[in-house]
């Protein structure tokens, strides 16, 4: 069922992470149903990553096309690498380095992992998140829980409880609620299964990170339409309102109906509303609040055209500025 824009969300199904909503979750799980779950990068819409019928609703509720493939989240290395039918050392340094994280490696599938999971490619996108209530969720369903981010397609991403029930509504029985997301950008997506590592996504690992660790990754370029890498869709993460991408604030016109993501800069004179995701200008702040802020400026009926400051093209920066550049797109 899609979210009524004219009744107030009523967030009977938000729930605390107690044990007992715990147990509820898996319950539901096993059973085939799709739930809200948090981790530390954004809140996920998870389901038995190994039951045809659990992925294909999740596919139903994220009205998402079938040829986007999925990550498998596990709770640990041992558990993820089980799936794949091959695992270079690369993929064993970074797991050791980054896991439990915002990390995702793509590595060649086994048998075992159903079509939906990957739509039909011969690699799966495994995961190990570190928030406490994915790992307790994990640890008690005991299996791979499939778990796109929990918004509709193309939609921001959402970073707390009441943004995936603002986008999901009633379409899911339970979202645990496990707070703000502490990273606040999708995992960082890594193909690993030819011998040159490709970037597909950035996200919360910075790419010099991961280079450190492994040495030259080669960053792929966003395409169009059907992607031979799904992650690499241009227009998503995208806002309501015209978003606009701006270098100062002397690029903005100066109306009170006006929303400005601003990073790191002076702000006080501005006339419209104002979302500082890192007033000093740190990453890792900036990522926290991103989408957010982003979020706050779109559903602010006083606001009608927003714009957006690039960040510096380094660490985070890069993975912000990709998602802006897609949600302006
Ligand atoms: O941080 C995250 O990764 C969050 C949380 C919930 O874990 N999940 C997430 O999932 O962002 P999703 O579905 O919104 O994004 C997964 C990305 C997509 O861009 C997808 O195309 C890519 O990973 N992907 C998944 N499986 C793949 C595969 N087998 N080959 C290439 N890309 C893949
Ligand atoms: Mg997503």
């Amino acid at each position: 069922m899609k979210p009524d824009p004219t009744r107030p969300a009523q967030a009977n199904n938000v729930a605390e992470p107690s044990p007992e909503a715990i147990s509820r979750a898996v319950e539901l799980l096993r059973q085939g149903h799709v739930i809200g779950m948090p981790t530390e990068t954004v809140y996920g819409l998870a389901g038995d990553g190994l039951n045809p019928a659990a992925l294909g609703r999740i596919f139903e509720v994220k009205q998402r096309p079938l040829f986007d493939p999925l990550i498998l989240h596990f709770a640990d290395a041992a558990a993820a690498f089980d799936v794949a039918e091959q695992i270079p050392t690369s993929a064993r340094e970074l797991a050791q380095r980054f896991w439990p994280g915002p990390l995702t490696l793509v590595l060649p599938k086994k048998e075992m992992v159903p079509h939906l999971a990957t739509s039909g490619l011969p690699n799966v996108a495994v995961r190990v998140p570190a928030h406490p209530v994915a790992q307790a969720l994990l640890r008690a369903f005991k299996g791979p829980l499939a778990a796109p981010s929990a918004n509709r397609f193309g939609r921001i991403s959402p970073t707390d409880a009441q943004a995936v029930r603002t986008e999901l509504g009633d379409g899911v029985p339970l979202i645990l609620d496990g707070g703000a997301c502490a990273v606040g950008l999708e995992s960082t997506v890594l193909f690993l299964a030819d011998p040159e590592p490709v970037l597909l996504r950035a996200g919360g690992i910075s790419l010099e990170e991961i280079e450190a660790v492994i040495g030259p990754v080669r960053h792929a370029a966003p395409v169009e339409d059907r992607p031979q890498s799904p992650g690499q869709l241009r227009h998503h993460y995208a806002p309501r309102k015209p978003l606009r991408l701006v270098r100062s604030m002397g690029e903005i016109p100066s109306r009170t109906d006006v929303g400005w993501l601003a990073f790191g800069t002076q702000t006080d004179s501005f006339l419209g509303r104002v979302e500082n995701i890192s007033p000093t200008g740190d990453f890792r702040e900036a990522a926290a609040n991103f989408f957010r802020a982003l979020r706050s400026l779109d559903d602010d009926p006083r606001v009608t055209e927003l714009y957006a400051t690039v960040l510096p093209a380094q660490g985070l920066g890069l993975a912000i500025n990709e998602r802006l550049e897609r949600a302006a797109s």
